[in-house]
């Protein structure tokens, strides 16, 4: 299968430094990939309603809904592009996460089995020094991969507060260059590695 990458960009602002890093790593990207970009405040997703014990969800067949189900159901790696907010992702990405609940739920969709085996990144501009502060959203990303049956390719973070900051990050631009071509092996969630 032809690798296809999404790119699904959280920012709450356009041409950040999130944005910038994931260009820079995408960049690397062989020319046979195919890549696709979605800027979630450019097609946002009506509040999540949780409906798994009601009634069944219904496929969406047009809408912002239905735009990021097919491109990820058509995805072999999905590549969440999401600044560091409040530690963890920022709500625009939580929300397009959230509707993975309602596929999951979808009849027909068979959204986990599809989705296991393809593999899941992060990429996350953070404006405090400290890499580890990163960790409640890293921990985010690998344990939604864990629970989907997903290989995990980790999180490239970059350091920096307004745009544009992260091009002086020298050390996260050389870690982008080859950010995707890393192993990316099955998630598992902390419990099952003791
Ligand atoms: C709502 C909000 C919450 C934020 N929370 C954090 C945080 O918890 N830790 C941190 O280091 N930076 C935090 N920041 C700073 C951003 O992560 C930083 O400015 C980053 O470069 C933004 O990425 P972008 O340019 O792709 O939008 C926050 C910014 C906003 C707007």
């Amino acid at each position: 299968m032809t690798r296809r990458f999404l790119f699904v960009l959280g920012s709450a602002r356009s041409d950040g430094n999130t944005e910038l890093l994931a260009r820079r790593a995408a960049e690397q990207l062989p020319p046979d990939v195919e890549q696709q970009w979605i800027d979630l405040t450019e097609h946002p997703l009506p509040d999540f309603v949780d409906l798994r014990h009601d009634s069944d969800h219904v496929r969406p067949t047009e809408g912002n809904a239905a735009l990021l189900l097919d491109a990820t159901l058509a995805a072999t790696d999905v590549v969440i592009a999401s600044p560091l907010y409040w530690y963890s992702v920022s709500s625009y990405t939580k929300r397009y996460l959230d509707y993975w609940s309602g596929w999951l739920r979808t009849p027909g969709l068979d959204f986990k089995a599809t989705m296991a085996g393809r593999t899941l990144w992060g990429v996350a501009a953070h404006a405090d020094e400290e890499p580890s502060v990163a960790d409640p959203l890293i921990g985010t990303l690998n344990n939604s991969a864990a629970y989907m049956g997903m290989r995990f390719g980790g999180v490239l973070l970059g350091n920096g507060s307004k745009p544009g900051d992260v091009l002086g990050d020298s050390e996260a631009l050389a870690r982008a260059k080859t950010f995707f071509s890393r192993e990316a092996p099955l998630a598992r969630f902390p419990h099952e590695e003791r």
